[in-house]
């Protein structure tokens, strides 16, 4: 008989954004009326820069003859984009990668996901706590997490590495020495950073054990502070410990479009092994890369017009995340973020779970956000706004929220 793969029954209850969908639908359906602004995932809400709009039609354009007709594009990416993505994302900020270690994908979450297929079962991994939840689930699935404990909120191998108040919501380097180091920031949910510096101890520590950071730079966009890296190459000798993680969604709005890409140098060996040629066998075994139209729209952004519409569309989202953190900080909230990154963190009102306070926003003024817990067992007790709604809408949210929390 068929036996399935047991590690996904290890998996906590459903994705954290499948129960926020369901207790939000179950809420409007119950209350037509009620207008609710949801501020919980983190989906775009503005329109593709025109830039790219202009570059996909032109592409679409190009499918129609049979002169210019596309057919599968090249495993790694097309020359085009790798070549821009090395101009503008690494030479131009001094890091020393080559458009042959470049992999285009149609996004970050399958990469980050994906990943961890080419390290063998036995390594540990360690991550943030709090952090996108799809570096542990995917960890979950392929047998390498152990077993869930149910009072702690997490896994029995897995290498929690606290972000807290006390710690800047940085992770500090752990005493048990993990072989594959989750990274990411600006991170999701906290919106905190860490600088050059403090990154560079990371990238001399993974050297030092010979372990591996993947390093998720999905918001770096949002950097708006010089000592902050937009990558891990900007560190010395970052080229012989870090996969890079990139995403075209939250700089250029591709979350419907899908794109993205992962670095890997080509000095990145383990194991007598490089990396690279794992997920080049990999990539090109399991994956028919990006659409052409959208490699192409894509390559609109490392344009001088692409860069500053992308840089107006990142401005446009800051303005929102200005606007929740000194609104919520008048009315008295403990927040954070915001500053280099679209996500806004704040601690919950004195006894109040963060699904408490996620059921609460939702009745009383009908804001959703994200409960903290849904991130990490240090994600509990906080709660994440996102910037990337409509400043109307965004604006309306805040201002419930805080005329309403004068009656906590
Ligand atoms: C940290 C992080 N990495 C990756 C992703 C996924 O990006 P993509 O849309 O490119 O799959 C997200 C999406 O929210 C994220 O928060």
């Amino acid at each position: 008989m068929t036996r399935i793969n047991r590690n996904y029954l290890k998996l906590p209850g459903s994705y954290l954004f499948s129960e926020i969908g369901k207790r939000v639908n179950a809420y409007a359906a119950a209350n037509p009326d009620k207008k609710i602004i949801r501020l919980g995932i983190g989906d775009v809400t503005q329109p593709l820069p025109s830039s790219v709009i202009d570059t996909m039609h032109e592409a679409v354009d190009e499918m129609a003859h049979k002169e210019t007709f596309k057919g599968y594009a090249p495993d790694l990416g097309y020359d085009f984009l790798r070549n821009s993505i090395t101009e503008y994302d690494y030479k131009k900020r001094g890091c020393n990668i080559s458009a042959d270690e470049i992999f285009v994908s149609d996004g970050a979450k399958c990469d980050s996901g994906n990943i961890q297929e080419i390290f063998d079962a036995d390594n540990r991994i360690a991550v943030c706590d709090p952090v996108y939840p799809v570096y542990v689930d995917s960890n979950v699935m392929a047998g390498r997490a152990g077993d869930y404990i149910e009072e702690k909120g997490c896994f029995s191998d897995v290498i929690y590495m606290p972000c807290t108040e006390e710690t800047g919501f940085a992770p500090t380097l752990p005493k048990e020495v993990p072989d594959i180091i989750y990274l990411c920031f600006p991170n999701n949910p906290t919106g905190a950073t860490i600088t050059r510096s403090e990154l560079q101890k990371w990238v001399d520590y993974a050297n030092d054990k010979g372990s591996v950071i993947i390093y998720d730079a999905a918001y770096e966009a949002y950097i708006r502070q010089d000592d902050v890296p937009h990558s891990i190459y900007e560190c010395d000798g970052a080229d012989t410990c870090a996969i890079e993680l990139h995403s075209f969604s939250k700089n250029a709005g591709f979350t419907g479009v899908r794109l993205g890409y992962t670095t890997i140098p080509k000095k990145l060996v383990r194991d007598g092994v490089s990396l690279h040629s794992l997920w080049a066998r990999r990539h090109s075994t399991k994956y028919n890369g990006a659409p052409y139209i959208v490699q192409k729209g894509g390559s609109a952004i490392y344009t001088e017009k692409g860069q500053s519409e992308v840089r107006a569309l990142v401005d446009y989202y800051m303005e929102n995340a200005a606007y929740i953190l000194d609104g919520l900080k008048k009315a008295g909230y403990s927040v954070s973020g915001g500053v280099n990154a679209p996500y806004i963190w704040l601690k919950t009102p004195e006894g109040m779970t963060s699904w408490d306070f996620f059921d609460h926003l939702l009745k009383e003024v009908n804001v959703v956000g994200t409960p903290g817990s849904g991130f990490g067992p240090h994600g509990e007790g906080y709660f994440r706004l996102t910037a990337f709604g409509s400043h109307e809408n965004t604006r309306e949210a805040v201002d419930r929220i805080v005329n309403f929390s004068y009656n906590l």
